[in-house]
């Protein structure tokens, strides 16, 4: 049976330009970036052109990139560590009811060192709105943290607005970038950030490496003791390979980054496009303007998601929940909750198909056609 990988959202193959480039490193810079001697001198060249591209991608400068083990501990380090250095300014942070775990566990915490949390809510297309902001903004907010793209539906918030709005408050402003970085174009200057977290398996990276970027002068606590490394500001000997292999994925996901966006926003046609004409009964979760252009989330009317995820998984077709699988269980998604309430039948019959490299309009094809053939046989 042909498999077909639709989960590109939960981790992404890794290029194969990326894994000759990591494995290049691995065979021929054996050295500390730290070192002195010439094995040493060599590994910080390669360290420090792999950050000036991904510092590039983004119209930072180099030294305001951190590398990190990937999205988790740049959100971690983004809440906490500004947390961290601006208690004594204030103790109020605004988020939305939207963010990935690793912003909402982290603020979760936060709360329960003292810290005071506003979740912002969303619309039905899951966007927060401006004027929700300005209303919980105060003299002792000292962090703003929005993510960029969601991760479960798609939907894209209005980042530059947030940036513009928040440039008189004194607050930080951090966004979660780790699903839209690559496949959507960015710049700090002109979102107005000050902390902006990525991830490199999101974009044909490896996994377990990403940055945050900290604009220059940006208040923010160091998490991780140890060596000198980072400008002193996150311990630990870098990870030399995985950090080339991501600037090398960043470098494709530029080139490549328009015709992207146009084929999947072709696969989300030709998917609509067959559910519509096999008169299935669905809703898109999420807005189908204001989205990440290779996330679809689905509710099926009248089905259960764990009946069709593993029917289209015995199809050879991998799809994801959009929620967190655990023991067999599905786990309420808390995106569908703010987005319809905690009574929605969306969050029982809602399937995310997240498109990505490898994938041809043959497959989404057959994408379609099986999941429309699954749906009746289960909606029945
Ligand atoms: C929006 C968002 N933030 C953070 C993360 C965590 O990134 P990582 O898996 O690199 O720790 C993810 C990964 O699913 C994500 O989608």
């Amino acid at each position: 049976m042909k498999q077909i990988y639709v989960d590109h959202a939960a981790t992404s193959p890794t290029h194969p330009d990326v894994i000759t480039a990591m494995v290049k490193v691995m065979q021929s810079l054996p050295g500390n970036p730290s070192s002195v001697h010439h094995f040493g001198r060599e590994a910080r060249y390669a360290l420090d052109t792999a950050r000036h591209t991904l510092a590039q991608s983004i119209g930072a400068k180099d030294s305001e990139l951190l590398m990190t083990s990937g999205g988790t501990e740049s959100d971690n380090l983004a809440l906490m560590g500004t947390a961290l250095a601006r208690q004594h300014e204030g103790k109020h942070i605004i988020t939305t009811a939207i963010e990935h775990a690793a912003v909402l566990k982290t603020a979760k915490e936060l709360e329960r060192q003292g810290f005071e949390l506003t979740y912002l809510p969303v619309s039905r297309e899951g966007q927060v709105a401006l004027s929700d902001i300005r209303d919980a903004l105060r003299p002792d907010t000292i962090l703003v943290s929005i993510m960029y793209g969601n991760n479960e539906v798609g939907t894209v918030q209005p980042i530059k607005k947030i940036g513009a709005l928040l440039a008189n408050h004194s607050a930080t402003f951090h966004t979660d970038a780790v699903q839209a970085y690559g496949l959507e174009a960015m710049n700090v200057d002109d979102l107005q950030v000050d902390l902006l977290s990525t991830s490199a398996h999101k974009l044909n990276g490896p996994r377990g490496v990403g940055f945050l970027y900290v604009r220059a002068q940006t208040k923010l606590h160091e998490l991780m003791y140890g060596g000198d490394q980072e400008r002193k500001r996150r311990g630990g000997t870098e990870n030399l390979p995985a950090i080339v292999g991501f600037a090398e994925a960043v470098k494709i996901a530029e080139e490549t980054r328009a015709q992207k966006q146009q084929d999947y926003e072709g696969f989300k046609q030709i998917m609509i496009g067959a559910l519509d004409v096999a008169g299935v009964d669905y809703e898109i979760n999420g807005s189908w303007e204001n989205s990440l252009s290779h996330i679809l989330n689905i509710h099926f009317k009248h089905v259960s998601v764990e009946a069709f995820l593993v029917n289209l998984d015995m199809a050879g077709i991998a799809v994801s929940s959009g929620s967190a699988c655990m023991a067999g269980s599905i786990e309420p998604s808390h995106v569908l909750v703010a987005m319809y309430g905690p009574e929605t039948p969306a969050l029982k019959a809602s399937l995310r198909f997240s498109f990505g490299i490898n994938l041809t309009k043959t497959a989404i094809e057959a994408v379609a056609a099986e999941t429309v053939r699954i749906y009746k046989r289960l909606a029945k």
